[in-house]
């Protein structure tokens, strides 16, 4: 087979990326520790491993694709965490990704959950969660998981419309609890991050917004319900954000609203939580900032403002759910064809695609990608990684540089895909959503079993 490959620059009709992907790397074997779990590495033969296990061994096994998750770089990820911001509270997202056993490491490291559904609840109760670390989120929450929170007797309830106020109240009313909550306001920050998943703006579809006073309202209407204890203000205002000046200013603007509660009602609410929302490194471009960081930042701005306003500095949380289990985890595809289209680039099919990883057409998220079962030391070439559905967005990974002897039977392997890519798969086509494999202490294990067409056929009742 000849492929072109082109390092020396631009050719006619070639549509070059940009950033990452605008040059060729030095070496392709490389393993860049910002998109790679901790323990990844290539073994002597020039093989992928992870935990000291081979790809091709994981391959033979699991089968692929495959989502392989470090669990020691998941606890260790934890614990940074939960480190840097002792004192206050880590709530991992559960809606980046969750298992029994994701929630089990949570409860081992000391964290706690924030769930945003039924089926995220009733995960966390099956495995153990103590009902009284879990937050339940969510802009539409029925009656049923309204009543199944409060029955459980979560930690909090985080309100997110003046409808809610009643239902939640009247829940906790009828079931003779008192329920603590906090409000979610909209701070009115632009994140600088794809639209979609950008939420502080007034623009949108979750809280209440400080700006045109619906917030302050909220506050007014919970205060008077004796069924609901308001323990204080929650915002989230978007996710894969590296600038830490949006929190700042979202951390400014809930303390405002403190000292305003204070003022209007005499009341100090104990509690802030800024959400989560911190990006990660899917291509060496990006520069995440370190849990400590930002927990300094944090910290830092909210004593200010607090002092300057004469309130106690509440108790601060946060909701990191990509920050932690996102790097940790990585795709293991196989290379099912391979059509070269001259002058423009490579087209390299493998057995998943949209289904497991729906982020490259829903966000035009940016990935890296590398040839795992192997080294090589065959020159790069432009390429897209697609995949196997009947559709041409069905796209894993826009650019990359993959070498020019790739081949059928070649297994791939894309880094930080632990966040929102399971979490998001489908069925689309009938195709069955890949494993989940933990792996650790030199073993490997399903946490999340391959589907199957039993599965689904089981819900075909026609
Ligand atoms: N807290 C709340 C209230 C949230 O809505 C979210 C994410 C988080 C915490 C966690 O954000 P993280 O730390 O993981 O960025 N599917 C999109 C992301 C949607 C995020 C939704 N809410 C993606 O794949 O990028």
């Amino acid at each position: 087979m000849s492929r072109s490959a082109h390092p020396a620059g631009p050719r006619h009709g070639d549509v070059l990326p940009e950033g990452h992907y605008a040059a060729p790397p030095a070496d392709l074997n490389d393993l860049d520790p910002r998109v790679w779990a901790r323990t990844v590495a290539r073994d002597g033969d020039g093989v992928v491993t992870v935990g000291g296990l081979p790809v091709t061994r994981l391959a033979e096994e699991f089968g692929t694709p495959a989502y392989f998750l470090d669990e020691e770089d998941f606890r260790a990820r934890c614990r940074a965490w939960t480190d840097a911001f002792e004192g206050a509270d880590v709530f991992y997202a559960g809606k980046a990704f969750l298992s029994r056993a994701v929630v089990r490491w949570l409860r081992e490291e000391g964290l706690n959950l924030d769930v945003c559904s039924g089926g995220e609840l009733a995960t966390a109760l099956a495995a153990g969660m103590p009902a009284d670390r879990i937050a339940m989120h969510g802009n539409n929450k029925s009656p049923d998981e309204i009543e199944r929170a409060v029955a459980a007797g979560v930690g909090r309830i985080v309100l997110d419309s003046y409808q809610e106020i009643v239902r939640v109240a009247h829940t906790a009313e009828r079931l003779g609890r008192r329920q603590r909550v906090q409000i979610r306001v909209t701070v009115g920050v632009e994140a600088h991050t794809h639209e979609f998943i950008a939420t502080a703006h007034e623009d949108q579809k979750f809280g209440l917004a400080l700006a045109d006073g619906q917030a302050a309202e909220a506050v007014r209407r919970v205060l008077k319900l004796d069924s609901l204890e308001l323990v204080g203000i929650h915002s989230h205002i978007g996710s894969q954000i590296f600038d830490m000046a949006g929190f700042e200013v979202s951390a400014r603007r809930v303390v405002g609203l403190l000292t305003e509660i204070r003022d209007e009602h005499g009341v100090q609410l104990p509690e802030i939580d800024l959400g989560g929302g911190l990006g990660i490194a899917y291509t060496p471009d990006d520069d995440p900032r370190e849990p400590y960081e930002i927990a300094k930042a944090l910290r830092d701005i909210v004593s200010r403002e607090c002092t300057a306003a004469g309130l106690a500095v509440p108790r601060l949380s946060v909701e990191p759910g990509r920050a932690i289990v996102g790097p940790t985890a990585f795709t293991l595809y196989e290379v099912g064809t391979v059509k070269e289209l001259e002058g423009l680039r490579t087209y390299v099919s493998v057995d998943g695609g949209m289904s497991d990883n729906i982020r490259t057409a829903l966000y035009d998220a940016e990935y890296s990608v590398a040839l795992a079962s192997r080294a090589s030391s065959a020159e790069p070439v432009l390429s897209r990684v697609v995949g196997k559905h009947c559709e041409s967005g069905d796209i894993v990974v826009r650019d990359a540089y993959l070498p020019a002897d790739l081949a059928v039977g070649d297994l791939l392997a894309v880094p930080a895909t632990g966040a929102y890519c399971r979490a998001m798969a489908s069925n689309y086509n009938h195709v069955l959503r890949p494993p989940v494999v933990a792996v650790a202490d030199g073993g490997a294990r399903e946490i999340v079993r391959r589907e199957t067409e039993e599965d689904l056929l089981r819900l075909d009742v026609g």
